[in-house]
């Protein structure tokens, strides 16, 4: 069978991994089951934002790179549209898998579902309920337009039988490896609605063997190992605003010189807000650096006191390391973390921000973490089950 996944933006590349891992564990005596073609968009096409991560992650050169690059939601979702339809027609596979919640996962769905290619999305089922947000849009059209939709949550999969998606199988409990518990074919219009749990804790638990030692940013910075905060800004709502953008840098500032120094690694978004809207600051305040390759993100994540960030991703990498985060939004989809009490909603608010910092990380050193997200074997599940859809004529 020949599966596509489209990527495009950096939480994929590090979402295609374990996949393109259980992929090849298929493989029996040389012989290729899954023929996998990887699409990348060019959404993100810095070298720091893009091609360390394939290094990094030793993910192969993709057979397609579109070269969309930057431009308003509209010019760059149709550049891709155009261009995945193009590959797909030349190049017709069994599933196109999409993964998470970028302009590529919606451009890679909408694509794929016109021309009858049935979908996969790798991370559906998740909700904000705001759809002031891009990525809440891409989420709910993606996973409208989907035949398999591999939920990393029960809630994920509790919010899609809500919208009527379909029925859950397994009643939404994170199946057995295995698993066959469906009767009928799955179809855009009959879907299979399933929780394997969460691909990225796959990555982490692959990658955070490796990711030991100091990490660079804070040897190069002169500070303690385990003495620092790490904090991330890229959402537009943060950055677009000149004010929720100045309350966020205040907020860390007064952290890094009352509580833990901030090491900063500053996305390209961020980074051209900031020159906009004419924001600095203080060098000695902020440990602002490029952004770095997933290994090195995780080695500065494992040792750190305190997460700040508005991304998805780094909201659960700091759970599952067990680093208490207190997110940059007013709500987060990743809904579990904040029950579990090891995150705080503190939104682009000064106070909010800094008192959430004064108290969280003594509040965690007694708090128990909860088992979430799955044991690490998501992408194998996934695969799996592509396999039995496929077999079933789908
Ligand atoms: C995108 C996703 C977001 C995801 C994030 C991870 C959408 C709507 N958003 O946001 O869900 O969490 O990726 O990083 O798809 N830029 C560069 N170099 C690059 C990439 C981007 O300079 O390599 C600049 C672009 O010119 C643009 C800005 O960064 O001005 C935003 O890029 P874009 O891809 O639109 O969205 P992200 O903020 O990265």
């Amino acid at each position: 069978m020949k599966l596509a996944s489209v990527v495009g933006a950096r939480p994929q590349f590090v979402k295609v991994a374990p996949i393109l891992r259980a992929i090849s564990a298929q493989d029996v005596a040389g012989t290729e089951m899954v023929e996998h073609l990887l699409v990348h968009t060019g959404q993100h096409y810095d070298y720091e934002m893009s091609r360390v991560f394939f290094g990094d992650m030793n993910l192969p050169r993709p057979q397609y790179n579109l070269g969309v690059g930057s431009g308003t939601h509209g010019v760059q979702t149709a550049a891709m549209l155009e261009r995945i339809e193009r590959v797909l027609r030349s190049e017709p596979p069994d599933l196109v898998l999409v993964y998470g919640d970028t302009n590529s996962t919606l451009a890679g769905a909408l694509a794929a579902a016109k021309l009858h290619v049935p979908v996969g999305h790798v991370e559906a089922g998740l909700r904000s309920y705001r759809k002031d947000m891009a990525e809440e849009i891409n989420r709910v059209l993606s996973d409208h337009l989907s035949t398999l939709l591999f939920c990393p949550t029960a809630r994920a999969v509790q919010n899609l039988v809500r919208e009527g998606i379909g029925g859950a199988l397994n009643e939404g409990k994170l199946i057995s490896p295995g698993y066959r518990g469906f009767s009928a074919k799955a179809t855009c219009d009959s879907p299979w609605v399933v929780n394997v749990g969460d691909v990225m804790k796959d990555a982490l638990v692959e990658s955070a063997m490796d990711a030991t030692g100091i990490p660079k940013a804070v040897d190069g910075a002169g500070l303690a190992n385990g003495e620092y905060a790490v904090a991330t800004v890229h959402r537009a709502e943060n950055t677009d605003d000149r004010d929720r953008l100045k309350a966020i840098l205040r907020a860390l500032e007064r952290i890094s010189i009352d509580f833990f120094p901030v090491v900063f690694p500053l996305h390209p978004r961020t980074r051209k807000a900031m020159e906009r809207h004419r924001l600095s600051v203080s060098p000695r305040a902020l440990y602002l650096i490029d952004p770095i390759a997933h290994s090195e993100m995780l080695r500065l994540l494992r040792n750190a006191q305190l997460v700040l960030t508005d991304s998805g991703g780094v909201q659960k990498e700091a759970f599952l390391l067990g680093v208490p985060c207190v997110t940059l939004r007013n709500e987060t989809e990743w809904v579990e973390l904040v029950d579990s009490g090891w995150n705080r909603l503190a939104d682009a608010d000064e106070e909010r921000i800094c008192d959430a910092a004064a108290t969280l990380r003594t509040e965690c050193d007694s708090r128990d973490r909860p088992v979430l997200y799955g044991d690490g074997h998501a992408a194998e599940r996934i695969v799996d089950m592509i396999l039995a859809f496929c077999s079933a004529g789908g």
